[in-house]
């Protein structure tokens, strides 16, 4: 199946979370950790107010599926028992041809530590090899972000470089460690970490 065939199908629950598209009303959740320099320090944005968050929510956020290469879907992650929206996830879809994506995360630092953006990056490995049927999902992490790394690693991906100074970012030269996993891996090793995972309900 192609992966234009494919509409989304709102919300994307793991047991303590659901992934859904983001909403106007979602800015205040947002401005209170896009808008902090501890969030931005490894990404490729710098802190957002209300009017850049407007921005994005009308723009690039307000896709809802993927269509063609290049394009990349923002999804909320929400807990479940609260109602609260706690960070959000990327999806990218880099190749048609070669079935590849590219995932990214990021969450309020309120919640860091308890496994929330593991089970949400899970949940949406599984919808990109299982539901969008991809091949290979890379992870693109700066080094020094050592629980980004660790996420990775949580999921299974296997570093496949570490690219010295290749960017300039943020004013500094920095190196880039690459993570992957593919589908086969994913088919033989998701069972298990799932196991492993907090909240995550086998697939
Ligand atoms: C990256 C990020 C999403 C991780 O969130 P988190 O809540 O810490 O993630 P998890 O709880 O699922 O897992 C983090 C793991 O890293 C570990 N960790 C945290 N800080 C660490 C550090 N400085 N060194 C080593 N390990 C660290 C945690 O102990 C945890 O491991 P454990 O589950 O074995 O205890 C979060 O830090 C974040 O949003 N950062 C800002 C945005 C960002 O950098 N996004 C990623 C871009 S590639």
């Amino acid at each position: 199946m192609n992966v234009t065939d494919l509409e989304l199908s709102y919300p994307l629950r793991s047991s303590r979370l659901l992934l859904r598209p983001l909403a106007m009303d979602d800015v205040s959740g947002l401005l209170s950790y896009r808008s902090l320099p501890e969030v931005c320090r490894y990404v490729p944005f710098n802190p957002m107010d209300t009017e850049t968050l407007h921005q994005r929510l009308r723009d690039s956020w307000n896709r809802r599926r993927l269509e063609a290469e290049g394009q990349a879907i923002v999804l909320g992650i929400e807990l479940t028992s609260t109602g609260s929206l706690i960070g959000d996830v990327l999806l990218s879809w880099t190749s048609e041809r070669h079935r590849s994506g590219e995932i990214g995360y990021v969450l309020n630092p309120a919640y860091f530590g308890q496994g929330f953006a593991t089970e949400a990056a899970h949940r949406l490995l599984h919808y990109a090899f299982d539901d969008l049927q991809l091949h290979r999902i890379v992870a693109r992490v700066i080094l020094g972000n050592h629980s980004s790394v660790k996420v990775t690693m949580k999921l299974g991906m296997r570093q496949e470089a570490h690219l010295v100074e290749n960017e300039w970012f943020k004013g500094r030269w920095i190196d880039e460690l690459d993570f992957a996993l593919l589908e086969s891996e994913w088919r033989n090793s998701h069972k298990a970490t799932t196991d492993v995972l907090p909240g995550c309900p086998p697939h």
